[in-house]
């Protein structure tokens, strides 16, 4: 269903109060996927810092595809999703092989890391294909507007929203619009406490009329969350410490982190307790660590993964957040 009257309005409203961000003056198309993959899990707040130092350590993919994973991966410590920056450079791999940019939707949708959500994002933005973007916020605006009760998450939804938004996307904007909508959804029409007296769709709004704007988008019931117990010991000799690389196939992978035992725990004689119940929340799960550190006069023997480095040396290693947390008890 078209509605240029919902289009026009939404443009408007992006013209007048959309978010001045500099992936948004540019139609370099690497500038562009590079701001995609970072805001895939991250706010702009955050991605923005993350995005500025990217274009400036690597201003072109050529230069990004050249860099070792171990630099990319300390470049994107803090942000969280290892995998979104080893898929970057695998990624910056693929443009560089292949030549150029990719400039179809399926040609962008094949490159590591870009799911339907980035391909169209990157490919409306870049290059003015007629692509509508679905995310959580497409799914809030549309459901309020048009009083939408399909439950989010399920592939009903998914079909549903995607062909309402396809079919609201004017074809000689879709960019505008889909950063209209992103913009719509995280600052009017927003989670809780929606700004619909300064709403200029309020006029037509179901959600509003009805005053179902708490009900939509209606959400399925969340599976609950899993906990993990980590038990970390920060082993230190003789001003040097042992850290190990965290393997494929489990979170944090080509992450360092000290001495980790997970579940029961056994430790080491005589190490020191630095911080109890650390609480870390993940997406799916929440992590509670314990923290230890054994000052040893012999290094303990440990398997052969673990390498010991001079501690003023940490810093060269990327890790995660909740060990950069940990190591600043010491
Ligand atoms: N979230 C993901 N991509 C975005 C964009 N281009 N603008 C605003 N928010 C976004």
């Amino acid at each position: 269903m078209q509605d240029p009257r919902f289009t026009n309005v939404l443009l408007g409203w992006y013209a007048e109060f959309g978010r001045d961000l500099p992936w948004r003056r540019t139609r370099d198309p690497y500038a562009i996927w590079l701001s995609e993959i970072i805001l895939q899990q991250t706010r702009i707040v955050q991605g923005l810092a993350y995005w500025e130092r990217f274009m400036k350590r690597f201003p072109t993919v050529e230069l990004l595809a050249e860099a070792s994973e171990d630099e990319v991966l300390r470049l994107w410590q803090g942000l969280g999703y290892y995998s979104r920056g080893r898929n970057l450079l695998t990624a910056a791999r693929q443009i560089v092989a292949r030549g150029s940019f990719p400039d179809t939707l399926a040609e962008i949708r094949a490159l590591k890391g870009v799911g339907d959500y980035t391909a169209a994002a990157i490919g409306s933005i870049a290059f003015g294909i007629p692509a509508a973007v679905v995310d959580g916020n497409v799914y809030r605006v549309l459901s309020r507007f048009y009083g939408i009760a399909t439950p989010v998450g399920t592939t009903a939804a998914k079909k549903e929203f995607t062909a309402l938004a396809q079919a609201l996307l004017p074809q000689d904007r879709p960019g505008d619009f889909n950063q209209a909508m992103m913009d719509f959804g995280a600052m009017q029409c927003t989670p809780a406490s929606p700004l619909c007296l300064t709403c200029p769709l309020a006029a037509r709004c179901e959600a509003l009329r009805s005053g179902r704007t708490a009900l939509l988008p209606v959400k399925k019931p969340a599976v609950p969350l899993k906990t993990r117990r980590l038990h970390y010991v920060l082993l230190r000799c003789g001003g040097q410490v042992a850290m190990h690389r965290r393997g494929p196939g489990d979170i944090w992978q080509g992450l360092w982190e000290p001495y980790l035992e997970e579940g029961d725990f056994r430790g080491f004689p005589g190490m020191k307790l630095v911080k109890k119940d650390v609480r870390h929340q993940l997406t799916h799960r929440t992590l509670i660590a314990d923290f230890y550190l054994l000052d040893c006069n012999e290094r303990p023997s440990l398997t052969d993964d673990y390498i010991w480095i001079p501690e003023a040396e940490l810093d060269n290693y990327a890790k995660p957040r909740l060990v950069e947390i940990l190591l600043q008890y010491i």
